[in-house]
């Protein structure tokens, strides 16, 4: 860029910042390149440092995936000049597609890093498309270059191919080693625009982020698109609490530690505190402008996500169905992809419908909502949403498969389908092939590069959201990676099948299946929930049913011996412990009329099997 202004340490504008993200396929290296970078500007101590700084929930480090984007602002001293640098470290995973594409708002350019020892895949292509649509500028970078196995020739190769964009300049780094990572920052500094805003217009600020603090109250991550954000100056939020102010107790930028600062200019990303104490206020998506200012056009704000997935989410002690709902808002404030509908089970008393972007995210917001609010939950399986067509013209949209009205009462139903797009070795193009058919799928294109080789397919939704991903892993050796998007809904001859329990149908274990599975999987969710249900002091009868007609049946035997008997006369300290055991199983069963139903039992879909 001839025309850039070249930074410099007097520079009181923005031609010193850069904002850029990193976005990569999962476990390509954002994190530990965000690591080097970290060490490299000095945001801390060499004894602060650990690994993955940035995946700072607990939850991240244990599972070694990036959930929450992070943005760290850095001082680097460029060839050109000190620099500020504001980066953004993404998450990889397709479930939280949604984080990336927020965070893009806040730059300029991102870094497209790719393992150089395992070349383009599905997630690399999905993000670089996602930076593509906001005009941002991409530098790929080929990672791990010190794997005795990268082969950055061939993988650029791949990233004309397949993505399109000249990777001719690619940078080649090894985040583990540092080599080649100063070149990378200042390529930063060189090839990524400085951001456009002017500090003097009136303030324009982008919430891209919040969080809840218990004393502060909202924690909001905030772009400066225009103008100057100030200690004490008074603001407002222009989508919601219309008509209030509050004022800037505290703001500032994570070097990664929390640092305040007197003021955020434009062009600059931080934290904001300003007293707000409703979480229904001041959104992921709002703009902030000064309170003085009234004519002022709002920032276009995020596209709304939608869910894919819905689950229903229930507490295991009814009584806390208050504390569920609370922690929900919370959470959500700090996810903005998550959605939420109170609905009430038969089975399962009150609770909510929630909607996820896919199974991972549905995962760990359960565990967030057990681990961060201390709540116990049942949740059911995972279920898409369907168009319903009544025989009385009425239309309606069904998440919950335990609604669907009887075939009588049904004119059509329509399911989503999805857009995939498989990335994987050659050698198992074959096996690939034939699970996506298995599936449902449509095969719509297929291009080979470098001994990969890109599938798209047509699929239903539904098929997917089971146990898919876990069997596309299995027939690629863990090598394929896939990514998905919304394609439309189409009719298909679905129906219900119901699980009763004792004679009770548990609406929650409702499923829609297509027809020509319906006796397969009915057949075999009999079987495996006559293993889960542990046996009681009666027999139990579990038949699966459709269309009033019972599809298969198994039964879970009364237990006939008291399972402490055999202790009497020993020694008391086993009893004791067998009624320990018994007791820790119960903890999260859920009582159905006289029969104690285990968390499992609800999960009974997704354990993987050939029948779905
Ligand atoms: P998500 O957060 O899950 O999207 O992953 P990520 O892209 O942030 O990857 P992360 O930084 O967690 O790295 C994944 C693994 O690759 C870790 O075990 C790193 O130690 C390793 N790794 C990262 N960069 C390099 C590198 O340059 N060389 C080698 N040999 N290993 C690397």
């Amino acid at each position: 860029m001839s025309d850039k202004k070249k930074p410099g340490p007097d520079d009181s504008g923005v031609g010193h910042v850069r904002n850029f993200a990193i976005i990569a396929h999962v476990d390509h290296g954002k994190s530990t390149l965000a690591d080097r970078f970290i060490e490299l500007c000095g945001g801390l101590r060499k004894s602060q440092m650990n690994e993955q700084v940035l995946d700072s929930m607990d939850l991240e480090r244990e599972r070694g995936i990036t959930i929450k984007a992070q943005a760290v602002t850095l001082n680097f001293e460029s060839q050109q000049g000190p620099c500020k640098l504001n980066l953004i470290d993404t998450p990889g995973h397709v479930d939280f597609g949604y984080e990336v594409s927020r965070s893009l708002f806040a730059c300029e350019g991102v870094l497209l890093v790719i393992d150089a020892a395992q070349g383009v895949e599905a997630q690399s292509v999905a993000n670089c498309y996602a930076a593509l649509e906001q005009d941002l500028h991409v530098i790929p970078v080929l990672n791990k270059i010190d794997l005795p196995s990268a082969d950055p020739e061939t993988v650029c190769g791949q990233v004309e191919d397949m993505i399109g964009i000249d990777a001719s300049d690619a940078l080649r780094v090894s985040a583990k080693t540092g080599e080649g990572v100063r070149e990378l920052l200042e390529a930063v500094v060189e090839r990524i625009p400085p951001p456009a805003g002017v500090a003097d217009d009136p303030l324009r600020a982008l919430i891209i982020d919040s969080s809840f603090d218990n004393y502060a109250g909202v924690v909001s991550l905030e772009r400066v698109v225009d103008g100057c954000l100030e200690r004490d100056m008074d603001i407002r939020p222009m989508a919601t609490a219309v008509g209030k102010t509050y004022q800037v107790e505290d703001l500032g930028v994570y070097t990664p530690i929390k640092t305040s600062r007197d003021r955020l200019r434009a062009g600059d990303v931080g934290y904001v505190v300003a007293g707000v104490k409703d979480i229904r206020v001041a959104r992921v998506g709002d703009t902030f402008t000064s309170a003085r200012e009234s004519d002022i056009e709002p920032l276009p704000g995020f596209k709304a996500t939608t869910p894919y997935v819905f689950a229903g989410v229930y507490p295991v002690k009814s009584e806390e169905h208050r504390v569920l709902h609370t922690a929900l808002d919370k959470l959500a404030l700090n996810d903005a992809s998550l959605s939420y509908d109170p609905e009430s089970s038969h089975a399962l008393g009150p609770g909510f419908r929630c909607g996820f972007l896919g199974l991972l995210h549905m995962e760990i917001v359960r565990e967030r909502l057990e681990r961060e609010y201390g709540l116990e939950l049942i949740t059911t399986a995972p279920t898409v949403t369907y168009k319903v067509l009544h025989a009385s013209g009425e239309e309606s949209v069904l998440s919950n498969p335990g609604d669907l009205p009887s075939r009588r009462e049904l004119a059509s139903i329509m399911e989503p389908m999805i857009s995939t797009s498989i990335f994987a070795p050659e050698s198992c193009v074959g096996d690939i092939i034939g699970l996506c058919q298995e599936k449902r799928g449509t095969r719509t294109a297929m291009n080979y590069s470098g001994g990969q080789v890109a599938l798209k397919f047509e699929m239903p939704l539904n098929e997917v959201v089971y146990d898919f991903f876990d069997k596309l892993k299995s027939v690629s050796h863990g090598y394929a990676s896939f990514d998905y998007e919304f394609a439309g809904y189409r009719d298909a001859p679905l129906a219900r099948l119901d699980m009763l329990i004792n004679g009770e149908r548990v609406d929650a274990l409702s499923s829609i299946v297509h027809r020509e599975k319906l006796a397969r999987t009915g057949r075999a969710l009999a079987e495996r929930m006559q293993g889960l249900i542990p046996r009681q002091l009666f027999d139990i009868a579990i038949p699966a049913v459709s269309d009033s007609r019972v599809i298969a049946r198994t039964t879970v035997k009364a237990l006939r011996k008291n399972v402490t008997a055999k202790c009497y006369g020993g020694d008391v300290t086993r009893k004791r412990k067998l009624l320990e055991k018994q007791k820790a199983g119960k903890k999260r069963m859920k009582m159905l009329g006289r029969v104690e139903v285990p968390q499992e039992a609800f999960f009974v879909m997704l354990r993987g099997d050939s029948s779905r």
